[in-house]
């Protein structure tokens, strides 16, 4: 069965404890991870937790790229780490377990501060997903979510305007996906119009989705707790990169 979480922040070892949770506790067996975005791709990070503390996803993972990501080291870190998991590029399409998932990472523009210029999606980028012929997808996966879904703003953060990235719509009648799916938003979300389904996955502390065969997909809660912030963190939290359960981030 697939596991779908999203926004680790560089919390690894917390989708291997949900792995772990789904497997020991629901005795379901996790064939893959699809991560949807806000992975944390920063280079100490990664080094810190795949080859200093010898540690590996304990199924195979797939991610789109959210807004934090290190977009100017992106193609060099996912080659690296490429035996550790696996980089699904915008605007592409790859199957698993009979399932065509159009990837689309990335995030509509916030401001300047939380929002690194590579993580907007562009106008050239729709395009690309536009060419694909709606055939051939199944199943949307985004970071951000589509626009008048009813995702709400997290409270403070309303100035950024409604949420939705541009032209997701155009996305929804061209491709008429069975499903999508997206995160960013730290919060579950379902919604459904046009017979597409729309599920907001939550920060993958909060739990995970499980999709099994028919499109049958199931939203499981499991709070996970996490270790005192390392100094790499406290760095980060000076730069406003902060803990990803505060209400100022996403
Ligand atoms: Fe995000």
């Amino acid at each position: 069965m697939i596991m779908i979480v999203s926004d680790t922040h560089c919390y690894y070892d917390i989708v291997n404890k949900q792995i772990e949770f789904a497997e020991k506790n629901l005795g379901i067996n996790i064939t893959s991870v699809i991560h949807l975005g806000d992975f944390g791709l920063y280079s100490g990070q990664l080094r810190d937790f795949f080859i200093s503390q010898r540690k590996q996803f304990h199924r195979p993972l797939y991610f789109i790229d959210g807004n934090h990501e290190d977009f100017r080291h992106l193609p060099k870190l996912v080659k690296k780490y490429k035996d550790y998991f696996t980089y699904l590029p915008r605007s592409t399409v790859h199957t698993f377990e009979g399932y065509r998932f159009l990837a689309l990472g990335g995030a509509s523009y916030m401001d300047s501060m939380i929002t690194e210029r590579e993580s907007v999606i562009t106008d050239q980028q729709i395009n690309a997903c536009l060419a694909i012929p709606p055939e051939d997808v199944d199943i949307i996966i985004t970071h951000d979510c589509p626009t008048d879904i009813g995702v709400p703003n997290t409270p403070g953060m309303e100035h950024f305007g409604p949420t939705g990235f541009p032209r997701s719509d155009e996305l929804a009648e061209h491709f008429r996906p069975k499903m999508w799916f997206f995160g960013h938003h730290h919060k579950w979300h379902c919604y459904s119009n046009n017979n597409i389904k729309y599920f907001g996955v939550s920060g993958v502390w909060k739990g995970f989705g499980l999709l099994d065969k028919n499109y049958d997909y199931k939203m499981i809660s499991n709070k996970i707790e996490w270790d005192e912030a390392t100094f790499v963190e406290k760095f980060l939290m000076r730069l406003r990169i902060i803990r990803p359960d505060s209400p100022d981030y996403k």
